[in-house]
């Protein structure tokens, strides 16, 4: 680390300048979780809840501006009902029980996935939160909801027909900056670091497209357990890391690299 860098506030122990701007998390173990203590999956995904607040008041606090959460999939709809309408349940307990702490922290909430599959109770708090959080700009907190990466390429790419239809955008092949603008995630940085847990390593239809240059770190934490030593360690290890973006190494300023 060059002597002469500022560490981000709060002792991540990382350089300001290595710190990602956005982490995305793929929140996976909770199941495991509560089945290695005998109890029923649900208690896992409460503790998982636990885990959100604690993850994401120390990634803003290292110096992270955007979290996302992947918190419902779009394939999580085939699990068990009961399983399925519990999630529901607590994701509408847990934006309620939040929104005083985003408005207080000024955190702006926004959501990627097709919302309209949610029970409207859920979908309503949702948005409603969204809504009384949209002007706030300094940290951004995403939550996947009922999220697939196909899915939102397929809605982004309805919408798209949809524009050159009307006469709105030209037809021909679109560039990336004009398509992208069609996603979910218009408007949010592509994820610096993809994090999961449990010792799965694959994507699971997660942000697919804006995952093209992410760096992943994978560890074996299951997620009720994911604690602010294993977020240290896995910025720690992004830090370390070269990012080149198809460019050389001597490009990108690594005078070790060929
Ligand atoms: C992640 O934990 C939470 C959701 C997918 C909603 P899981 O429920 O997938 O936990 P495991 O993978 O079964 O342990
Ligand atoms: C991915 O976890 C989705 C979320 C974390 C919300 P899953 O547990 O659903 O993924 P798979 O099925 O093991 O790939
Ligand atoms: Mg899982």
């Amino acid at each position: 680390m060059p002597e002469t860098s500022t560490t981000a506030d709060f002792s991540s122990g990382i350089a300001a300048d290595r710190v990602p701007a956005h982490v995305a998390f793929i929140m996976d173990g909770n199941g495991r979780w509560a089945k290695a203590r005998g109890l029923n999956r649900f208690e896992g995904h409460l503790r998982g809840v636990k885990t959100v607040m604690q993850v994401v008041e120390n990634s803003f606090r290292f110096g992270i501006k955007t979290v996302t959460l992947y918190a419902f999939s779009t394939e999580n709809q085939t699990r068990p009902a009961e399983e399925v309408s519990a999630l529901m349940k607590l994701l509408k307990t847990f934006i309620g029980e939040y929104l005083p702490e985003l408005l207080k922290n000024q955190i702006r909430l926004r959501v990627i996935g097709d919302l309209s599959w949610l029970p409207e109770d859920a979908a309503n708090s949702v948005r409603e939160a969204v809504s009384k959080t949209e002007n706030f700009s300094g940290h951004t907190l995403v939550v996947a909801l009922n999220y697939s990466a196909r899915d939102e390429v397929l809605r982004a790419v309805s919408s798209y027909a949809e524009a050159v239809a009307a006469g709105t955008l030209p037809s021909g092949k679109p560039d990336w900056a004009t398509f992208s603008r069609y996603l979910d995630t218009d408007g949010i940085s592509d994820p610096d670091l993809i994090v999961r847990t449990s010792g799965e390593l694959r994507l699971s239809n997660f942000l697919l497209l804006q995952a093209a240059y992410s760096e992943f770190y994978f560890c074996d934490t299951l997620w009720p357990d994911f604690s602010e030593n294993d977020l240290r360690k896995a910025l720690a290890d992004y830090a370390s890391r070269e990012r080149r973006f198809g460019k050389t190494g001597e490009q990108i300023g690594n005078k070790k690299s060929v």
